[in-house]
């Protein structure tokens, strides 16, 4: 699963040859570690107005080093360009240009960041200036994320009517998206819908008291999420298969949690998950809908038994699951639910009708359920991965999977970890003003991004 290519073009003589051919270079990321500096280097945030300044204030808060003006030559940690006041396309100039006189500046490994508002709200109130100039944000991220080099990403944050730039979730989604929590998530927007949610009062264990359940804990992503929720303070328990039991109870080993053997597809799936979490922690806070598999077949070579397992594994378990956890007394107190869907629902795959289906299942299924779980203070999201390094991925033939993984803006394959990370952020507290959407973890795939 390592990727040779980049440990060999990031020094010394490869890194001479790559530049010299014009090959890709993709460089390590700065991936989390707790106890590390949110960000490295000044943070210049761009854009007049009182979101503007408010955000500055809330900046230095956190002891950052924040610029409303650039220093000529001096290396950025960030530039957060805020443009939540743009009403007509031509408001975007100044603030734009001024940003990106910066971006020479901006170190590796740094983040561009907009803040900006939901065009979709401004189109359903019939402003067509207002809604152009905030779509028009959309597009130009998207394009100046694919400029960015040297491992730093360009990500926006979209706020709804109700929400301001630092409103719980914005601040959770700014912290976020400066980290290296978010190393492989580029090019996308987070919407913050509402003012709900809570920053941590401890930045490194933000799931602290919670318990949590991650399906299909025993290996690959599924490992990793357990791994992460764990680190970050929250109690685990992990499901698998009982085939998968001794690697599940070697998961569970791992993060002081406990093993739950169950298929998932069972129709007492939902009760047995909640019953686990109850006896053995007392509570239920946060399910992870990671487990899926995949049965690859043209569609004209289809068999029932592919498009029925899948189905039933990768959403209509998820739906049994939710309903129980919904009708469950147990599930009420800011409850949070993270469905694992994939860019091949987004963007198609040949071979994989099957699974695009379940996956953009899981994406409608996030969106419908989301009003549901708003009446306990609830929230629910899907997290889209594109190729990650695991066992599957490896499989895969040497040359395709070298394409594959080159194929984003930061050419290089994500690592479970990355998926995790962005999973542990969605079941936290910080994001409970984010519900009903979903995160692309795929280093702005160029297939359907
Ligand atoms: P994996 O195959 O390594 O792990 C999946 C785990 O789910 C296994 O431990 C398996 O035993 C478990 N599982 C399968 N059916 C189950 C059932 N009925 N009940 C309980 N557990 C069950 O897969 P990987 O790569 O870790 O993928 C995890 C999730 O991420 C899946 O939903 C997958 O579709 C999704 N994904 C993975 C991508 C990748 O590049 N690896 C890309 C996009 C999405």
């Amino acid at each position: 699963m390592s990727d040779k290519y980049t440990q060999f073009v990031s020094r010394g003589l490869g890194r001479d040859l790559a530049r010299k051919l014009g090959l890709p270079q993709p460089v390590e990321l700065r991936r989390y570690r707790p106890g590390q500096p949110l960000v490295e280097g000044p943070v210049l945030i761009q854009g007049a107005g009182t979101g503007a300044d408010e955000l500055a204030a809330a900046l230095l808060a956190w002891n950052l080093d924040v610029r409303r003006h650039a220093v000529p030559r001096e290396k950025l940690g960030a530039i957060i360009l805020v443009l939540d006041e743009a009403s007509r396309p031509e408001d975007l100039e100044k603030p734009v240009l001024t940003a990106g006189a910066s971006l020479r500046d901006l170190a590796a490994n740094g983040r561009v960041i907009t803040i900006s508002r939901d065009a979709a709200e401004a189109a359903e109130a019939a402003m067509p200036a207002v809604a152009a100039a905030r779509q028009g944000v959309d597009g130009l991220l998207r394009s100046l994320a694919k400029e960015l080099r040297a491992g730093a990403t360009g990500n926006g944050i979209i706020l709804a009517d109700g929400a301001q730039t630092t409103s719980p979730s914005a601040l959770g989604a700014l912290r976020f998206l400066l980290s290296g929590r978010s190393a492989f998530v580029d090019g996308q927007f987070l919407t913050v819908s509402s003012a709900a949610g809570q920053l941590p009062e401890d930045a490194d264990r933000p799931l602290a008291g919670k318990v949590a359940v991650v399906t299909g804990a025993a290996r690959g992503i599924g490992a990793a999420i357990a791994r992460t929720l764990h680190r970050d303070g929250a109690t685990v328990v992990a499901v698998d298969i009982p085939a998968a039991g001794d690697h599940l109870a070697a998961v569970a080993n791992d993060v002081h949690g406990t093993a739950l053997q169950l298929d998932i597809s069972r129709d007492d799936a939902g009760q047995r998950i909640i019953d686990h979490a109850v006896e053995r922690h007392g509570r239920l806070d946060i399910v992870i809908h990671n487990a899926g598999i995949t049965r690859d077949k043209l569609l004209a070579n289809m068999d029932q038994g592919r498009w029925t397992s899948v189905i039933a594994v990768n959403i209509a378990a998820q739906l049994r699951i939710n309903e129980a956890l919904l009708a469950s007394e147990h599930f009420r107190n800011t409850p949070r639910i993270v469905s694992v869907a994939s860019t091949s629902g987004i963007a198609g795959n040949r071979g994989q009708t099957n699974y695009a289906a379940s996956k953009g299942g899981v994406m409608g299924m996030v969106r419908a359920t989301a009003p549901l779980l708003a009446a306990h203070g609830g929230s629910i999201n899907a997290v889209a991965p594109g190729f990650i390094e695991t066992e599957m991925t490896a499989r895969i033939p040497f040359a395709t999977r070298e394409v594959a993984r080159r194929l984003n803006s930061l050419q290089q394959g994500g690592r479970p970890q990355d998926v995790a990370e962005a999973i542990a952020f969605l079941a936290s507290d910080a994001a409970g003003g984010i519900s009903g959407g979903v995160l692309r973890v795929c280093g702005q795939n160029l297939v359907g991004a």
